[in-house]
């Protein structure tokens, strides 16, 4: 029978876990045994004996490693030099944003499955799209923390003594996370405008209802659905003329970034300068925003709170465990077609998200990166 073995997730902050309880029981529907570490969930708020009573059984870190095929993670575990050989690591491992994980992931002889490099856009991969579920669970917090850390209401509210204005909020980058920013933003009464530079994120916006803000040069389309990097000169005039429109907005969510590439900067210094004070900024982008760091609040010397939020999803750690056990349940039922685990080298989806197998770096875009550096 194969085991499946749930790990407790080593980063700092990180809360979420690779599966819920729920997950077990859909993963025991599949005749496979489920092993999870002591406390795996405990930061989600999953007991160990919620999960024993979806039919789990509960051990050590080692038991996991020494007794499951299959080990299940969020993010890399950050033991990786005590994976056993030929175990499948499943995960959001980041393979093209940190290389060197791979090669040392193969080094210990293990097959790595990463979902974010999952082929989004095949609808057979849509339930494993863990970029999105957790791009989601992201996107609405981002509201709910930029709401708390302004001074004002998001809403318009009319009362005896007068009436006070809606927040203006503009939320830059309208994928996933950012219509989801932008959808939560506007439930809370905020007046929201969404600012993306690809063409077809336009109309996305304007079916929340939110307006849409147009710059010039705005409309270039990657052609895979992603947006590509600017070239200099073009980031240059999408800077400035953000720092333009920024200033009569309350609130800026930025959610803005380039698959592949470093996270595009759209809010500067000036633009940081020419808010009012008691504005709020929240950079879930990770590099939107300038001086901002992750984790971490600051407020400019002009009064401006600057949030620093690149991990969001992990705050909101049942939501997003409960959406990424999901996903990964979903990735688990087609590596098992006959109830035993069979990974295909020659299947679309599987191929995309393969980083190492036994031993060896296998997705080529990591192999050519490989090639680069020697
Ligand atoms: P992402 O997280 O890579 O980027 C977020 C947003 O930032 C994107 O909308 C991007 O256009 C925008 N952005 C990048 N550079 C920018 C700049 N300089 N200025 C302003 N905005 C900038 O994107 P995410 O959320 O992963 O989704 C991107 C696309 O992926 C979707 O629109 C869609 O085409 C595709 N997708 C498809 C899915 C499906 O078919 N089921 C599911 C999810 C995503």
């Amino acid at each position: 029978m194969t085991t499946v073995g749930v790990l407790h997730e080593t980063a700092g902050r990180e809360r979420r876990v690779a599966l819920t309880p729920d997950g077990v029981t859909r993963l025991r529907r599949l005749g496979v045994r489920v092993l999870v570490e002591t406390g795996a969930g405990r930061h989600a708020w999953f007991d160990d004996a919620g999960y024993a009573a979806a039919g789990a059984e509960i051990g050590a870190r080692s038991q996991v490693y020494d007794e499951s095929d299959v080990l299940l993670v969020v993010r890399p575990p950050d033991d990786i030099a005590a994976l056993p050989a030929g175990r499948v690591l499943i995960g959001m491992l980041d393979p093209l944003g940190d290389p060197a994980l791979a090669e040392a992931l193969a080094a210990q002889g293990v097959t790595a499955i990463s979902l974010d490099l999952l082929p989004r856009t095949l609808s057979r991969a849509q339930p494993m799209d863990a970029l999105t579920s957790q791009a989601n669970v992201a996107g609405y917090k981002a509201a709910l923390l930029a709401a708390e850390a302004y001074g004002g209401f998001f809403p318009m509210l009319v009362t005896a003594a007068g009436t006070s204005r809606p927040a203006q909020v503009l939320v830059l980058g309208a994928g996933v996370a950012g219509l989801q920013a932008i959808a939560t933003a506007r439930r809370l009464g905020a007046l929201v405008s969404g600012y993306d530079v690809r063409e077809a994120a336009q109309a996305d916006i304007a079916s929340t209802g939110a307006s849409v803000l147009r710059l010039a040069g705005a409309g270039q389309n990657g052609g895979d659905g992603y947006a590509r990097g600017l070239a200099e000169e073009e980031a240059a005039a999408q800077l400035s003329a953000l720092a333009a429109a920024i200033p009569r907005f309350d609130v800026v969510i930025t959610t803005a970034k380039v698959p592949g590439g470093r996270a595009p900067l759209l809010v500067s210094e000036d633009a940081l300068r020419a808010m009012r004070p008691g504005s709020v900024v929240l950079d879930l982008g990770g590099g939107n925003v300038a001086g901002s760091a992750a984790d971490t609040r600051t407020v400019t010397e002009h009064g401006v709170t600057v949030i620093g939020a690149p991990n969001l999803s992990a705050t909101v750690p049942v939501a997003a465990s409960t959406a990424y056990g999901r996903n990964v349940v979903a990735l688990v039922s087609t590596l098992m077609p006959e109830g035993r685990l069979h990974i295909d080298g020659a299947d679309e989806v599987q191929a995309a998200v393969l980083v190492c197998r036994d031993g060896a770096v296998v997705h080529p875009r990591l192999r050519e990166i490989e090639r680069e550096i020697r």
